[in-house]
């Protein structure tokens, strides 16, 4: 093989967000749940992640690039996903251009990854479980692995673990699986993007700083202290999954909305429970929950669900353009552009209505 060839791919993925949360590891190597989860894949067009995998004989070692600075590849999640593509990598021709690629030259030949997030990382904008599935994604589309997308969800669970649910567009769940080497840990569709659109996501970016304790640790910690986590994950989620599957596949809001602030909820509370008690969200955030539940409760039936991830940002459901411009009205009303409590900005899952609040 002369050296001067490359061959690129490029793959886009949307980040996800659960309505029945993922806490708590089981196996930490594999990245296995101590419960199911399920989460709503939002529109690529806003938060999503870009990935251009290249490999070419003339790159001596693996490299990555993120938002455009060089990360290391040392770490175990990175390797974990490379290892496992190219144990499923076949053979690849370009014919035009001459080049042949057998399974066994993957072996020996090295990528190079950049990746770029379309809004801020590690903001408790779940960054990393776009950044892995694509990943996944671009490197099995580049080494021609046949796998399925459930099967690759269980590569990507392996780099982060909400990066399974982000191979599927529409509300997905991630199945704990039961098998002690993981392969049945993997994502499933539960209805694809066109079943429930009358849905609008907006999320309310109270700071885009880097959270404090990640994820990681953060579960962790819970999963070593919490007795709340153990009776959660094994009395509360399971009935919590056959009742959130059902309200999405008969679109019921009032039960969806229900049981997803619940969850979101719940999962704070055991953030609490963790010793020493874990804070993710901050007096506005606690302030947008109030605001949601008084208006929810003033019209009698729900019209926005709330959540948070492991920082301060709320992921806010309308359930309709209605719900949700009248949603966006107040936000602007108790939540003032240049004001102490301002939200920087406002992103839309369906499209666009307000950018920059400020
Ligand atoms: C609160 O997937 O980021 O967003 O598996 O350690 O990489 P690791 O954690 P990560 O955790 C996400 C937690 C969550 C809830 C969820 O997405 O289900």
């Amino acid at each position: 093989m002369a050296d001067s060839w490359v061959i690129m791919v490029t793959a886009q993925t949307p980040t996800n967000i659960a309505v029945i949360k993922y806490w708590g590891k089981r196996d930490e190597k594999l990245i296995l749940p101590v419960n199911d989860s399920i989460s709503v894949t939002l529109d690529p067009a806003h938060l999503c992640t870009t990935t251009t995998v290249a490999v070419s004989p003339s790159f001596a070692q693996d490299r990555m690039w993120l938002n455009g600075k060089e990360i290391s590849l040392s770490g175990g999640r990175y390797q974990n996903c490379l290892r496992e593509i190219r144990a499923r990598a076949c053979d690849v021709e370009d014919k035009e251009r001459g080049i042949k690629i057998s399974k066994k030259d993957w072996e020996k030949l090295h990528v190079h990854i950049a990746s770029y997030n379309n809004f801020p990382t590690a903001a408790g904008l779940a960054s990393s479980a776009a950044g892995f599935a694509c990943l996944v994604f671009a490197l099995a589309k580049l080494m021609n692995a046949k796998e399925d997308n459930s099967e690759l969800s269980a590569i990507a669970r392996q780099g982060s673990g909400s990066a399974c649910r982000s191979l599927f567009g529409g509300f997905v769940k991630w199945k704990m699986g039961k098998v002690e080497d993981g392969s049945d840990s993997l994502a499933v569709q539960v209805v694809d993007e066109k079943h429930w659109d009358d849905l609008v996501i907006i999320i309310a970016v109270v700071s885009s700083r880097q959270k404090e304790t990640s994820s990681t640790t953060g579960m962790r910690e819970t999963v070593e202290t919490s007795l709340l986590l153990q009776h959660r994950a094994k009395e509360i989620v399971p009935k919590r999954i056959v009742q959130m599957e059902e309200s999405i596949k008969n679109r019921n809001f009032a039960s969806f909305a229900h049981l997803t602030c619940a969850d979101s909820n719940q999962f704070h509370a055991v953030c609490m429970d963790t010793c020493p008690p874990i804070f993710y969200m901050n007096d506005t955030s606690h302030r947008i929950i109030s605001c949601v539940e008084k208006w929810n409760r003033s019209v009698g039936t729900p019209q926005v669900a709330y959540t948070f991830d492991a920082g301060p940002n709320a992921v806010l459901i309308a359930h309709n353009r209605k719900a949700a411009a009248q949603l966006l009205q107040k936000l602007l009303f108790y939540f003032p552009p240049n004001s102490d409590t301002e939200l920087n900005s406002y992103v839309l899952g369906d499209k666009s209505i307000l950018k920059d609040a400020g």
